[in-house]
């Protein structure tokens, strides 16, 4: 049978309710890659978990299949999110596959373009904050406890069974759990469902390393932080809503959760895209968290297996990368002028 998407795929593993109404874009199904120089480079088997090859182009859309599904299933006509972008995209593409409106809260100025083009092109009414993701997140919880508008922030528990399929399938492709687990964490909706995932899924359980930008590091603090700041927008979270599941998943699995500088983001970004992988910055910490650990002494590679999870697509972040290049070269459109420049 062909690819029908993660509901079908793993439906039996979800506790989603009988009214579900699946809403599917074969989300899912994504590749492990492996990697091969990094492996070397540290001494472990490491593969990427290459969330950007979802429909809308991050992780977000595993979630929001069954958040969607269950929400029309209901009966719900309008869904409403607050977002860095790509909870947005995710949310306004999949209640438009169904029909239904879907609102969007941003932080003003603070989202990626590739996320606002793609919230504004599944036709999602977009709705600056003059604030930060967790003032937005506030708004929508009080707006859906007051209204029938249904809330796909991953509060919403259905979000959390969609994303642990991302565990399940790592399981299925390495045949086991692996060693390390290694993923960004800004809401820390993402690292709650893997966990929760690999615990359901009892092929073994991996230790987990979650990873926040420095600026943006409630979790590594152990206090929220009211003016989060970073590069990686997409994690410029201060009041992170899972936050103590988080904390409770790392503990358990004896991992950790540590934070990286924006350097180290976008140097890891840089490492990542020169093996075939470009990332948004976010996606690029959870690999650059790894290399730090790694270079304190504090990762022990040898023989082990690594799956570095990496949530959002280069392209949803363009600006990243153009802004700190020149332009490319302009030259006549002549033979003579394309040798000369390229030196064959
Ligand atoms: N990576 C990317 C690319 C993200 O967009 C997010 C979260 C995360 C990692 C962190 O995941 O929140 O589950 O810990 N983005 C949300 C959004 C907040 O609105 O798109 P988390």
């Amino acid at each position: 049978m062909t690819y029908q998407g993660l509901i079908q795929r793993y439906g039996q593993y979800l506790d989603l309710p009988a009214h579900t109404k699946i809403i599917s874009l074969l989300e899912g199904n994504t590749p492990l890659i492996p990697m091969p120089r990094l492996s070397r480079e540290l001494g472990c088997e490491l593969f990427i978990k290459f969330e950007g090859l979802n429909p809308t182009g991050s992780f977000k859309d595993r979630g929001m299949t069954a958040a969607i599904s269950e929400a029309v299933g209901r009966g719900a006509q309008t869904v409403i999110c607050a977002s860095t972008g790509n909870t947005a995209a995710s949310a306004a593409a999949y209640a438009a596959r169904a029909g239904v409106r879907s609102i969007v809260l941003i932080p003003e100025g603070k989202v990626a373009a590739g996320k606002l083009a793609g919230a504004i092109a599944y036709g999602a009414e977009v709705i600056q904050i003059q604030g930060s993701f967790d003032d937005a997140l506030s708004l929508v919880v009080e707006i859906t406890q007051k209204t029938p508008i249904a809330l796909v922030n991953s509060i919403n528990p259905y979000r959390i069974e969609g994303q642990k399929t991302g565990a399940f399938e790592i399981c299925d492709v390495l045949g086991s759990a692996p060693d390390w687990l290694c993923l960004p964490v800004g809401n820390a909706g993402n690292i709650t469902s893997y966990w929760a995932g690999f615990k359901q899924y009892q092929k073994g359980l991996p230790r987990v390393l979650g990873v926040q930008a420095a600026g943006a590091a409630p979790l590594v603090l152990g206090h929220p932080v009211e003016k989060p700041e970073t590069i990686a927008t997409a994690i410029r979270i201060g009041r992170p809503a899972r936050g103590e599941q988080a904390l409770e998943a790392a503990q358990e699995s004896n991992g950790r959760i540590i934070a990286v500088s924006d350097e180290e983001i976008l140097s890891t970004q840089k490492i990542l895209a020169a093996e075939g992988v470009w990332v948004e910055p976010a996606s690029a910490a959870g690999l650059a968290g790894l290399l730090a650990e790694s270079a304190v002494g504090k990762f022990e590679a040898k023989g082990k297996k690594v799956v570095v999870v990496c949530t959002g697509h280069g392209m949803k972040d363009p600006a990243v990368i153009t802004d700190s290049f020149k332009s490319p070269k302009v030259i006549p459109a002549s033979y003579d002028a394309l040798v000369e420049l390229v030196g064959a």
